[in-house]
């Protein structure tokens, strides 16, 4: 029996592609910039699975192009780049990777949490360009950690993560914004829920780790950043558009934060102009919170095994859409 098509939209672990390759006949785009969105189009023509990454929109008008598409199976935990609902009423499931990237990515925003503290990157900048002519008592001054309030926008897996580094090695008090109550943080971290207007008000340092959906879009905005104290850093190893990124560059150039550090930005990637990569007072890196062996290894094997579950009928390891299950497509 023939082998089920899919396409895989870049190069990644061959934990996955392996799996993948045995299993599917697989046609695996190789170059290091994403395909297209008419090559996409092209490819889902005859496929019977998609292995997508963040980079790829998957909406309604492309999934109509793909009448053999079974399943999407996004190489991410966030999935805010597919139409979810679109898929569901085609009958295709979606698959995404959680859990495998929640120490990495939090070890990530801590860094972010500190390099932007203590002005890692500025004073490398300044080291570098050779100004380094003697130890400066007023010089290169940042803030403290120990002790502060650290504040999390959503309180999930990767959120708890990030507060348990500030409360376990930090003494940090944590204080959050989430929908939902996560009671074990509130019990083992004495995390207190509190409104979005007293997590700007309260927190030294804030963390972004809420999904990307309407109410979260747009939220760190010039309102927000105004009511921030103005030693404030503020973190995002979410999603860019969860940022006003005008409005914080606004914020930073004014002094109404002290500092940002960013793995995401809106569009990805920035302009070369973008105001944020020329601010002392911003660190910027190329999205790579979830950047670690073991986490990307893990992400391809979660990533293959759904998209095998998806051509072959079986529930998925990590499905997005589970109510699809009884109207799935054969
Ligand atoms: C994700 O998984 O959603 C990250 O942003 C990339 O690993």
């Amino acid at each position: 029996m023939a082998k089920p098509r899919v396409f895989v939209t870049r190069l990644i672990p061959e934990a996955g592609l392996a799996k993948i390759r045995a299993a599917c006949d697989a046609e695996i785009w190789t170059e290091p910039l994403p395909p297209s969105a008419d090559i996409v189009r092209q490819k889902l023509a005859d496929c019977d699975g998609l292995l997508s990454l963040l980079t790829e929109r998957i909406d309604g008008p492309l999934l109509d192009v793909a009448p053999k598409l079974k399943v999407v199976s996004n190489y991410a935990v966030g999935y805010n780049n597919i139409d979810i609902p679109a898929a569901t009423e085609r009958g295709i499931c979606v698959g995404n990777t959680p859990g495998v990237l929640t120490d990495a990515t939090a070890d990530l925003a801590f860094a972010l949490l500190m390099a932007a503290s203590r002005r890692i990157v500025e004073s490398h900048t300044w080291t570098l360009a050779g100004h380094w002519k003697t130890w400066e008592p007023l010089g290169h001054i940042g803030q403290d950690l120990v002790g502060r309030t650290i504040g999390i926008a959503g309180l999930g897996r990767i959120g708890t993560a990030m507060a348990k580094r500030c409360h376990g090695g930090w003494g940090m008090k944590v204080i959050y914004h989430d929908m939902h109550h996560n009671e074990q943080a509130e019990r083992e971290l004495g995390a207190v829920r509190v409104d979005f207007d007293t997590l700007l008000r309260e927190s030294d340092f804030i963390s972004v780790h809420a999904d990307l959906n309407d109410t979260t879009r747009g939220m760190f905005n010039a309102a927000a950043f105004a009511k921030m104290k103005p030693t404030c850093v503020f973190v995002n190893t979410a999603r860019g558009p969860h940022v006003v990124e005008a409005d914080l560059v606004e914020a930073l150039k004014s002094g109404k934060i002290f500092a940002a550090g960013l793995d995401v930005t809106d569009p990805e990637p920035p302009r070369i102009d973008n105001p944020l990569l020329h601010l002392p007072n911003c660190v910027v890196v190329p999205h790579i919170a979830s950047a670690t062996v073991s986490s990307r290894n893990a992400m391809a094997e979660i990533a293959a095994d759904n998209l095998i579950a998806g051509v072959t009928g079986q529930p998925l390891r990590a499905w997005v859409n589970p109510k699809v299950a009884d109207q799935r497509r054969k």
